[in-house]
């Protein structure tokens, strides 16, 4: 069988790691899907940069019409940030007929659904699960592990800078520019670090949980966003003597017709589990009405956790077309019926 050629926008921490488990997991792979994967394009900034991995020189190009007009490549994956560019670069390839993953929380939760539409509209898949936790499959457990549930509360900690920060802070008694800057550096950072420290970055994560939890489209303007810019060294060390650690928590909560949406720092007691996910982890509780408590937990952020959220959507897709079947998240049309509203 032919194999799956894939273009891929961005090299940086995400797309290097995505580069390693492609190559890496070839043979796993193929006895998925019956067929091997390739990367055909990769589209960067600067061709010049020093990479600490090798690409053949050919692959590379700073030109994305060059990759996302490519009649080779079926499948775009986007791990370069931003949104214009990006928005505009998908809706491109979806009018191509070419299936588009991305890692781009700020992307999908604020032109997701004009994205899925397109989708829709040229037989496309998009998945996406590598936008919210890293590492964490939270959406496909969302989407298809409680499908059957009525969600009616998610909780937890979704950023895995803040986490880093906060928890560097409190167990170390780091300073907060110095551990930002580490996180920096171990590439868990977004490009601008206020989307992570401002507690946006939580907030479109939350966006997306809510709009796949609650079947309805979730505003980020419905989130209320408080980050851990202003909290101190001495917030937490107080707050530690109380017994309490400061957590930057995402909640997302329906009540009948009415959605809450948050996202910030909170005092949780020492002996809830939320208390003890430190450094770059993640935890999200999910309460069904039917199911109860469930809390799912792992790497928020980073090359390798998040390329194996990208690479599992880019075998869903291989699987999709084989079957010759688009994926249930382009299928979301049902969800504008009946908007649930905020509350203020
Ligand atoms: P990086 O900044 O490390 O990498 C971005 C890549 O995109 C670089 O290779 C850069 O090129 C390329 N790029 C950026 N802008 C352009 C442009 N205009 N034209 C062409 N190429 C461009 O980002 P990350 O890998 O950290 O993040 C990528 C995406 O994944 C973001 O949406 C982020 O929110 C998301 N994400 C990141 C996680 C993480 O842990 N880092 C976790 C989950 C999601 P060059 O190399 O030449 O500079
Ligand atoms: N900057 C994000 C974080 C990357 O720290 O959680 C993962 O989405």
């Amino acid at each position: 069988m032919k194999p799956f050629k894939v273009g891929l926008l961005g090299l940086g921490t995400v797309g290097t790691g995505v580069v390693r488990i492609v190559e890496g997991h070839q043979d796993d792979m193929k006895r998925q899907i019956g067929s091997s994967i390739e990367i055909e394009k990769i589209l960067v900034q600067s061709k010049n940069k020093d990479r600490d991995i090798h690409i053949e020189p050919h692959k590379i190009t700073d030109d994305p019409w060059d990759v996302i007009e490519d009649d080779n490549i079926d499948i775009i994956i986007e791990v370069m940030g931003g949104v214009e560019l990006t928005k505009k670069y998908i809706l491109a390839a979806l009018e191509q007929g070419k299936h588009v993953i991305t890692a781009n929380k700020d992307l999908m939760a604020q032109h997701g659904h004009e994205i899925l539409v397109k989708a829709e509209e040229y037989g496309c898949d998009v998945f996406y699960e590598a936008s919210v936790a890293g590492g964490i499959p939270i959406l496909r457990t969302i989407e298809e592990g409680l499908s059957s549930d009525r969600i009616t509360k998610i909780m937890g900690i979704v950023n895995g800078t803040t986490n880093y920060i906060l928890s560097k802070m409190s167990l170390e008694g780091a300073s907060y520019e110095e551990v930002l800057e580490e996180a920096q550096k171990l590439g868990y950072a977004e490009a601008d670090p206020t989307s992570d420290v401002g507690g946006f970055d939580a907030a479109y994560k939350m966006t997306i949980l809510g709009t796949l939890g609650f079947h309805t489209y979730v505003s980020v303007e419905d989130v209320e966003i408080k980050g851990i810019s202003e909290v101190s060294s001495d917030d937490i060390q107080y707050s530690s003597h109380l017994g309490y650690e400061i957590k930057l928590l995402g909640i997302a909560e329906r009540q009948d017709d009415y959605i809450y949406l948050s996202v910030q720092p909170t005092l949780v007691k020492k002996s809830h589990p939320l208390a003890n996910v430190n450094g770059v982890f993640n935890a999200v509780y999910v309460y069904g009405e039917a199911v109860g408590e469930t809390m799912f937990y792992g790497p928020g952020a980073g090359e390798m956790p998040t390329a194996t959220s990208v690479v599992a959507d880019l075998i869903a897709v291989a699987k999709n077309s084989m079957l010759k079947v688009n994926g249930s998240r382009a299928r979301t049309s049902s969800y504008k019926e009946k908007k649930l509203k905020p509350l203020n």
